[in-house]
Order: structure tokens, then sequence, then C-alpha cells
């Protein structure tokens, strides 16, 4: 059986560094997993009173998630955290209580920057928030791109070597821990 990767993104403006950045990072799987991009930009703002029934946008989006058995979040860090839209998506994943579309998933942060920072807070956030869903985020490599502007070549992100390297090295990590899962049905 293949395994499914679905992408995320922490921003859904068009031309989004760290929608870039996703498309960059996919480009290094195998042929034997399976991406899809999955736009939640018409998830609304959650709200307690209306999860019976879900919207339909979340439902949709509860069941992308569902299918995938490795989610690669690629995001931005706003005011030294993580963005509001991105923890909204993942509360609604969350919900309703016992049914989270997260549990037993194996999920990798990368994010990008224009600036020096990379986005270190905003994983580390991010992180800390999947860990207490039951969500296996392993703790390297870590991709971080800072300086963002000057790696963009007709509209697309170019990475380097070095970070090729580590775009490798996450998703074999990624891989791997999966079928470790997969494997014992079970988390560890
Ligand atoms: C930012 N930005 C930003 N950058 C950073 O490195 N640390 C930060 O704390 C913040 N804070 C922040 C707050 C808000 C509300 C915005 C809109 C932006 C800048 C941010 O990194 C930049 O806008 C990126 O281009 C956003 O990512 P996308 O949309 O290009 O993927």
């Amino acid at each position: 059986n293949k395994l499914k990767l679905i992408g995320l993104s922490g921003s859904h403006r068009k031309d989004s560094i760290n929608k870039k950045l996703l498309d960059a990072v996919v480009q290094e799987l195998p042929s034997d997993v399976t991406y899809e991009y999955v736009d939640y930009s018409n998830v609304p703002v959650f709200n307690q009173d209306h999860e019976e029934p879900l919207p339909s946008s979340v439902e949709d989006f509860k069941e992308k998630v569902e299918s995938a058995d490795i989610i690669l979040i690629a995001t931005p860090e706003y005011n030294g955290s993580i963005p509001g839209v991105l923890k909204n998506g993942i509360d609604w994943l969350s919900r309703p209580a016992g049914q989270s579309s997260l549990k037993g998933k194996v999920a990798g942060i990368v994010g990008a920057s224009p600036g020096r920072g990379g986005t270190l807070k905003s994983q580390l956030h991010l992180r800390e928030s999947l860990s207490h869903m039951d969500v296996e985020v392993p703790n390297q490599p870590r991709l971080m791109l800072s300086f963002v502007d000057e790696k963009i070549q007709d509209g697309r992100l170019i990475l380097n070597e070095q970070k090729r390297d580590v775009v490798q090295n996450l998703i074999k990590r990624l891989i791997d821990t999966s079928n470790r899962y997969k494997k014992d049905g079970v988390l560890v």
C-alpha cells in the first residue's frame, strides 16, 4: 500500500512563500508516496455551537486529513507563533471530542520567512500543540528557511543542495515513522 502525504499551508495567500516551500519539498518525495495539497481556506472560524452538524467544509477537510498517513505543514510565523488560520484549522480537525482527524498521524513541520527568523518559534509552538493531540512529529531534521526572497526564481522557491539534503532526510524520517506505526498498528 502506498503511503499518502498531504500538504497544509499556514498561509492561504496566493503567493505564499510557505506554499512555494511545500511545492519545493514535495519535489523530493519518492514515487511510492502519493501527494495532495489540501486547501482549507473555506473552513469557518471555529465555534463550538457549530459542531453539530459540522459545516460541510469541515467535513471535507477532516476526510482529506483522515485519508492521509503523513501531514506536511509549511507555516509562517505570525507574531512569534502559529498563524491563527492554521490553529483554527487544527482546532476543527481535533473535533468533535474523541473524533480527532489527527490521531495516529505523523506530521512534518517546515517553514519559510522573508527575514532572519526562519519560523523557529512558530514551529516550536506547532510541535507542542500537535504533540498534545498525540500526533507524532519527528524532532529532527528541522527545515527552517530564512531570507527566502533571495531564493525565489521565476516564482518558484529553489532549495540549495544542503537544504535538499535536509528535505530528503525529513521525508525519510516521516516515511519510516509512518511505516513503523502501520506495522505495529498502535501508537508507541
Ligand atoms: C508576520 N511576519 C513575521 N515573520 C517572522 O519571521 N516572525 C514573525 O513573528 C512575523 N509576524 C508576522 C505577523 C503577521 C500578522 C504577518 C502578516 C506577518 C512576516 C511573515 O513571515 C511574512 O509575511 C511571510 O511572507 C508570511 O508567509 P507567507 O504568507 O508568504 O507564506
